[in-house]
C-alpha cells in the first residue's frame, strides 16, 4: 500500500514536481532549485469549475458545447471605482477571477486594495478583507487615513486557510482580499507559511474558492530581490491576472502594470500618486512625467512611448563627456543598455559623431522603465545634443525607430502620439518621414517634421 503521506520535491522556480531530488530542473533548466515538501491531500476535482464560472449553478455539462451554446458571464464587470485600475484590468473586475497584486514591501499594495474595497463596498458590493499581516487596529489606523468607509465591508485577521474557506463560504462576499499569500497557512501542506509548498497549496485552495463560488479574489504577493513574487513563479501561472505595483520608494508616484491578463490586454499601466490620504489617480501621466524638465538644457529630449493604448510623454536625458580612462563608460537607466550601445554605434558610423572616446549616460527621467523602439530617435537626439552641448528646442517632441543603417523607421499609433504632443502644448514634432502620410488631420499649431535618417534628425539641433 502506498504511504498515506509522502514528501515530494518541487522546483522553486517553475513548480515542476518530482519524486526524487534533482540538481537541475527538467522543466526550467535552473540549477539547485528543488525543495522538499509534503504532498497535500489531493483536492476533490475542481468544484463545479465550469458551472461556477458560467454562473448558472446548474449541473456541469459533460458534453462538448458549441460556442453559441455557452452562456457568457464575462460581460458583467465590476468597476473598482478607480479608472486607472479598471483600465489595467481590461475594463473592470471579472466575477470569479483570481488577481495577483505583486510588489516590493511598503510600495502600497495594502493601501491600494483597501481603497478598492472601500469603493466596491460604497457601490453596494459585499466585500471581505482578510489580513494575515496586520491586526484589526492597525487596519483601522490605515483606514482612518483614507477617509470615510460605508457599506458592507468587513475585516478578518486570520492565516489559516481552512478557517478562511469556511468564512468565505458562509459569508458569500462578492470580492475578497488576501493580504498576503506568504502569510497564509494550510495545515495539511505541512511546511511553514511562505514556503513554496504552502504558497502553492494556498493558491490552489483560493483558485477553487474563486471559480467554484464566483468570487473575485485579490491575492497580495511580496516580491523577492530577484524580482519575482516570493517563492514560486508558478503562482503567476495559476492566477488569471498578474499586476505589479512598482515605483521608486522615495518618489511619490506608483505604477501599476499588468503583466498577465486573461480578460484584457497586458502592457496597460495605471499611474498613482501616494499622498498623505492614500493613493490618488494620475489621469494625465505625461504632464506628471514632464514636470521638472529643465528648460534649455542640452541632452534633454521629450519622447513618446505607448503604454498599452495610451501615449505617455517622457523626458530622455543624456550626458556625454570625455572619458578619463581608455575604456569609455556607458550606462542606461530605465531603458535597454544594449539598445543604447547600438544607437551610439549608429551615431558614430552613420552620422560621424566621435563617441568612442566619450562616456555616455542615458536616463529616462521619472523612473519609468520603457523599452519601446520608438524611443530610439529621442535617445539619438539627446546623445547628439549633449555631445555638441546645444539644447534641443523645448517645444519639440520626438519619436521614431532607428535602424542599423541610420534610417528612421515607422512606428505604430502615430496619430495618438501626435495628438498627445499637441494636447500638451508642443509646437513641433519630429517623426519618421514614412509616417507623415498616416496622419489624417494634423493637429493645429503642431509643425510635423519628417526625417528619413539620423543625420537629418541631428541637423535639427542647431
Ligand atoms: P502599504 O500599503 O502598507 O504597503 P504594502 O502593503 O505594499 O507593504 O504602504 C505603506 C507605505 O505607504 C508606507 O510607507 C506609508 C505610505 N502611506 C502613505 O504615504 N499615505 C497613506 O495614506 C498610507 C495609508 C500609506
Ligand atoms: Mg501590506
Amino acid at each position: 500500500m502506498a504511504k498515506a503521506r509522502a514528501t515530494v520535491f518541487f522546483c522553486k522556480e517553475c513548480g515542476y514536481e518530482s519524486a526524487k531530488w534533482m540538481g537541475q530542473c527538467p522543466g526550467c533548466r535552473e540549477w539547485n532549485t528543488f525543495v522538499e515538501a509534503p504532498t497535500a491531500k489531493k483536492a476533490s476535482p475542481a468544484r463545479g469549475l465550469g458551472a461556477g464560472s458560467a454562473g448558472t449553478g446548474a449541473a456541469m455539462e459533460r458534453r462538448p458545447q458549441k460556442l453559441s451554446e455557452i452562456q457568457s458571464a464575462m460581460e458583467a464587470r465590476m468597476s473598482t471605482g478607480m479608472e486607472e485600475l479598471d483600465r489595467v484590468l481590461g475594463g473592470g473586475l471579472v466575477g470569479g477571477s483570481l488577481i495577483l497584486v505583486g510588489g516590493d514591501p511598503g510600495i502600497g499594495k495594502s493601501t491600494l486594495l483597501l481603497q478598492v474595497c472601500r469603493n466596491l463596498a460604497e457601490s453596494g458590493h459585499k466585500i471581505l478583507y482578510i489580513s494575515g499581516e496586520e491586526s484589526l487596529s492597525q487596519i483601522k489606523l490605515r483606514a482612518d487615513r483614507l477617509g470615510t468607509f460605508s457599506g458592507e465591508l468587513s475585516f478578518l485577521c486570520e492565516t489559516s486557510l481552512e478557517l478562511i474557506s469556511d468564512v468565505i463560504i458562509e459569508e458569500r462576499p462578492e470580492a475578497v482580499v488576501i493580504d498576503s499569500i506568504q502569510t497564509m497557512y494550510r495545515e495539511d501542506a505541512g511546511t511553514a507559511p511562505g514556503s513554496v509548498g504552502q504558497v502553492r497549496e494556498s493558491t490552489n485552495t483560493l483558485l477553487q474558492l474563486a471559480k467554484g463560488n464566483d468570487i473575485t479574489i485579490f491575492i497580495v504577493g511580496h516580491v523577492t530581490k530577484e524580482g519575482t513574487v516570493a517563492g514560486p513563479r508558478m503562482l503567476e501561472h495559476m492566477v488569471d491576472t498578474v499586476l505589479y505595483f512598482e515605483g521608486e520608494r522615495n518618489a511619490s508616484y506608483r505604477i501599476l502594470r499588468g503583466v498577465k491578463n486573461r480578460f484584457g490586454s497586458t502592457n496597460e499601466i495605471g499611474v498613482f500618486e501616494m499622498r498623505g490620504d492614500g493613493l490618488a489617480e494620475v489621469p494625465n501621466p505625461s504632464e506628471y512625467m514632464l514636470s521638472g524638465k529643465p528648460v534649455g538644457a542640452s541632452g534633454s529630449v521629450t519622447a513618446c512611448s505607448m503604454e498599452g493604448t495610451r501615449p505617455v510623454l517622457l523626458e530622455i536625458q543624456a550626458l556625454v563627456c570625455r572619458t578619463n580612462f581608455g575604456m569609455p563608460r556607458r550606462t542606461a537607466a530605465g531603458t535597454d543598455y544594449n539598445r543604447v550601445n547600438l544607437l551610439i554605434a549608429v551615431l558614430e558610423k552613420r552620422a560621424g559623431l566621435r563617441l568612442s572616446d566619450c562616456d555616455a549616460y542615458v536616463n529616462i527621467a521619472g523612473g519609468l522603465k520603457v523599452n519601446e523602439p520608438s524611443l530610439d530617435l529621442g535617445i539619438v537626439m539627446a546623445l547628439a545634443s549633449s555631445h555638441r552641448d546645444i539644447p534641443v528646442d523645448d517645444s519639440m517632441m520626438v519619436f521614431g525607430e532607428v535602424g542599423l543603417s541610420g534610417e528612421v523607421r515607422a512606428v505604430s499609433m502615430v496619430e495618438k502620439r501626435v495628438q498627445e504632443a499637441a494636447k500638451l502644448g508642443f509646437t513641433s514634432c519630429v517623426l519618421p518621414r514614412v509616417c507623415l502620410g498616416r496622419i489624417q488631420e494634423p493637429p493645429a499649431g503642431l509643425k510635423l517634421i519628417g526625417v528619413g535618417n539620423v543625420q537629418e534628425a541631428i541637423d535639427l539641433i542647431a
